[in-house]
């Protein structure tokens, strides 16, 4: 099987991934924070660890505002929501997923807020600016497109945003673990959610939310945290105050040992290497006649979409299966994109990268394209 769905998620997952969750399985059997007893304080290590470990990657000072959160969506969910005030209005790019673009449109629908979508392309500070009113609160911006690898200039926009007074969320899903993690862009951010499954290597069901501080007075889940039991709300600290029921410590190990795989690999070098295997990619696939390219060559990343003329995307994903190559087609969860581009509805094939893929995995993938 040649594997070209990575962007969905990484597989497979680096050996150092695997032995450390059978490591946590079969040592680290207690549950986090919830006991004295030596597995639960070994569990408990984990997690801090883990913890330490990701804020020592994003350079953010304080571990406890890494928040544990089962995927991306539930960290953006949660900052989102937990942030609103009635009446807001909330700015988001035409390339935010459905992590996004759904919890804002349920807000709208719900009369809580209202959302207004920012061009990503062109000068998009202007077209941010285009798109504010005097109830603009929150901005959200997803830097790199699930879809075809486009990239918004989120410095520009982050210091836009801050200097705007806005609060500022970023969804990491395709950034982060792509590339050394912007500090200034960390440093301005209020939150920023990342899925553990894919650019870090970690397993499903792993994931977190940096929050800079408490996003607002809401909570998103109650229940137990493992501490001030006795206050019938949850705690005001961070993490706590967000993580309410046991942890999942096996993906969270999984999640920590990723991050460190791809640190001893080099972040810059995994970046390197999914330009290149893009920009071969790219120009191997813009030499087979019957092949449309979507993503463009300055989209160079882990994604690359384009489609065959006069077939389904999903029909052309169907028959690379068949030949073992899995890709991914459709609108991938980011409808918003695809109208942007004129995809909508039947999207694009894409193609995406991860430090285990090889310019042969293209050969092949080229090989069976001009044969379809
Ligand atoms: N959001 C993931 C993707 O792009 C699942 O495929």
């Amino acid at each position: 099987m040649i594997y070209l769905d990575n962007a969905a998620t990484t597989f497979p997952k680096p050996r150092e991934v695997q032995k450390a969750v059978i490591d946590c399985l079969a040592r680290v059997g207690g549950n986090p924070g919830r006991g004295a007893h030596a597995l639960s304080l070994r569990a408990a290590e984990a997690v801090w660890d883990a913890r330490c470990e990701i804020a020592d990657f994003l350079c953010v000072r304080d571990p406890s505002s890494i928040i544990f959160v089962p995927n991306a969506t539930f960290g953006l969910n949660l900052a989102i929501k937990c942030r609103i005030r009635q009446g807001d209005n909330i700015l988001i790019s035409d390339q935010e997923h459905n992590a996004v673009f759904r919890p804002v449109y349920r807000l709208k629908a719900d009369g809580i807020a209202d959302y207004s979508v920012y061009l990503g392309e062109g000068d998009v500070l202007s077209n941010i600016r285009k798109c504010e009113n005097k109830n603009t609160a929150i901005l959200i911006c997803n830097p790199t497109s699930n879809v075809t690898g486009r990239k918004l200039p989120i410095r520009e926009i982050a210091v836009y945003a801050k200097a705007r007074g806005f609060y500022l969320i970023v969804d990491g899903s395709q950034w982060i673990g792509h590339g050394v993690p912007d500090p200034d862009v960390v440093g301005l951010a209020d939150a920023i959610a990342v899925p553990g499954h894919k650019g870090l290597y970690g397993i499903q069901g792993s994931g977190f939310l940096y929050l800079k501080s408490p996003a607002g007075n809401a909570t998103f889940l109650e229940g137990g945290s493992g501490s001030r039991s006795a206050l019938p709300d949850m705690p005001d600290e961070l993490p706590d105050r967000y993580e309410a029921g046991t942890l999942p410590t096996p993906a969270i190990v999984s999640l920590a040992a990723g991050v460190r795989f791809i640190r001893t690999y080099g972040v810059e070098r995994i970046k390197e290497k999914e330009t290149r295997l893009f920009q071969y990619a790219w120009s191997r696939l813009n030499d087979i006649s019957g092949v449309k390219l979507i993503s463009r060559e300055e989209d160079a990343g882990a994604v690359l979409s384009f489609r065959m003329v006069d077939e389904a995307p999903e029909e052309t994903a169907r028959r690379l299966d068949r030949s073992g190559i899995a890709v991914r087609s459709g609108l991938h969860c980011a409808p918003l994109i695809h109208r942007a581009i004129g995809t909508f509805p039947e999207g694009t094939v894409r193609i995406s990268f991860s430090v285990f893929n090889e310019e042969k995995d293209v050969d092949y993938l080229v090989q069976k394209l001009t044969k379809l």
